[in-house]
Order: C-alpha cells, then structure tokens, then sequence
C-alpha cells in the first residue's frame, strides 16, 4: 500500500574520513554491496518500489549504481562474472528512482523536508542507510512496520533498547505500552544526555511517516545541534494524534561507526561464505 521510501542521502560520513572524500558513505560495501542496495532491497521487500533518493554535492555514484552500465554489462556478458550483477540488475527493473538535492545541511528533519518534492501527499517509509537491518529468515524491518501501518495508519518509528550511556547517540521515546513490541508515543527527546532520556528505547534508521510531517517540520525551530529535528516534528506529531514505536524483530548494525561496520561486515561475510 506504501509506495515510495525515502533515503536521505546528503550527508558528509565524517566517522569515515578519508574513505569518504570523494565517496558517498552510502556507497561503502558491506562485503560487496553497498549499504544503501540493503536499504533498497528492504523497502522493495516491503512492497516499496518507488525510490525518492535525497543527495547532495558529490553523491552522483549513488545514480550511477542504479543505472545500467552498458560498457561493464556489455564485457562481462556470458562470462561467469555476469550473475555477480544481477541482483542490481533485478533492483533497477523493479524499481523507479528519484533524487532531489539538499544543498545545506541542516538536519535530518530538513532533509525529509527536501524530499517532500518526491513523495507529495502520501505516507512512506523512510530508511537511514547507515543503519544496516537484517532479519535472518524473517520479513525485514521496514515490511514490518509497513504491516503495522495498515492497521494503525499513523507514523511509526523503529525502537531498540541501547545500554543507558549510549541514549546520547539517539532519538529516545517513552510512552504507553499497547502490546509487548508497540508503544504509543507519549514523550520524545533527540539525543539526550543519560540523567535526561525518559527511557532507553532508542529510534534506530526506520520509519513511516504520514504526510503532515511536512507542514510540522516547517514549524519545527532548530533542535539539537542547531539542526532541524525530524524527533521534535515527530513529537508535534505524537501530541495531536497518534505515533507509534515498534520494537522491531532482527538485527541492526551502526554502520555510521566504525565498530558497527566492521562487525555487520563480519556477519554478513559469515552469513554469505560459511
Ligand atoms: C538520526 C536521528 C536519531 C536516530 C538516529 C538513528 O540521528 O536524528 O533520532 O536515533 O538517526 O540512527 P543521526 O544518527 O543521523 O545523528
């Protein structure tokens, strides 16, 4: 029922400087694929063909890797190199593609915002590459939370509980538990400090959003950071109606750090070789 996702896709990757100079952080592969082709795989599984991509200055091998590439294609072509492109080739006919620039950065929230051009007046999902979500065997996290939307119809946010001194790093909710893995939102602060955070459920890179997050974003003052929060829209949000936090089944790798791209990198290696 959910067509489009959104990948914001602007930002620097400074964590992985100099890797990422002249290469969108989103392009780093975890084995051989790119993190942001795991993003896609998983809102294509959730039924999410349409890609609304948010890119900024130097980002342009995110639209090449999503395009043909005649010259390879063409020298590789009855080789037994071939199969090694035909998962992107099944994603490129599967799917339509669009991109739109951010040309400042100035938060999350204003990137979601730079990309209303592409998803108009309808919900979607929203992936944050760097969070890379595997659900061995099981449907992914995004095609949960989109089972989910039918029956609640109003945004949902994935949750995780992180250990107390690690609540800074994220978005961190509390409200009313519905069930074991769903909360309604009473409460929602970005990254507070640990004496701050009202609980230790903490948003991880997924989320379906309804469209009048847009016109909330556009009276969201500057948050944290100075930035734009997508958490304080959220929680305009949360106040007038109805967000909902799901604790999602799977595993989820930080690949915004280091540690965390190593080890998803270990278990996907494992997963594919062993
Ligand atoms: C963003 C969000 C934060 C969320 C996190 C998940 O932060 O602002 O609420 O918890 O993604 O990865 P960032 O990691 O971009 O600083």
């Amino acid at each position: 029922m959910i067509k489009k996702c959104l990948f914001p896709a602007a930002g620097y990757g400074t964590r992985f400087l100099p890797a990422t100079k002249s290469m969108p952080k989103e392009m780093m592969p975890v084995v051989s694929k790119p993190l942001i082709e795991y993003g896609v795989e998983e809102a294509l599984q959730a039924g999410m063909s349409d890609i609304c991509i948010v890119t900024g200055r130097g980002k342009r091998s995110l639209e090449d890797h999503f395009d043909v590439n005649y010259e390879l294609e063409h020298q590789i072509s009855g080789t037994d190199k071939e199969s090694l492109l035909s998962d992107i080739r099944s994603i490129i006919d599967r799917c339509s593609f669009s991109y739109t620039r951010q040309r400042e950065m100035k938060g999350l929230g204003h990137a979601v915002l730079t990309g209303q051009t592409l998803i108009g007046d309808q919900p979607f999902g929203m992936v944050l590459a760097d969070d890379l979500c595997i659900n061995p065997g099981g449907p992914g996290v995004l095609a949960q939370m989109a089972l989910l939307y039918k029956q609640f119809r109003c945004s949902i946010v994935a949750v995780q509980e992180v250990p107390r001194d690690e609540v800074h790093k994220y978005g961190v909710i509390a409200g009313q538990h519905i069930s074991e893995d769903l909360i309604r939102i009473e409460q929602m602060v970005e990254k507070p400090a640990a004496e701050d955070a009202p609980s230790n459920l903490a948003i991880i890179g997924r989320y379906i959003l309804t469209p009048d997050i847009f016109d909330l974003i556009h009276d969201t003052q500057p948050g944290k950071g100075g930035e734009i929060q997508i958490t304080d829209a959220l929680m305009a949000q949360a106040q007038r109606g109805c967000v909902m936090a799901y604790k999602f089944k799977g595993r989820r790798f930080d690949c915004g750090s280091i540690a965390g791209f190593i080890e998803a990198t270990n278990y996907c290696y494992d997963r594919l070789y062993s």
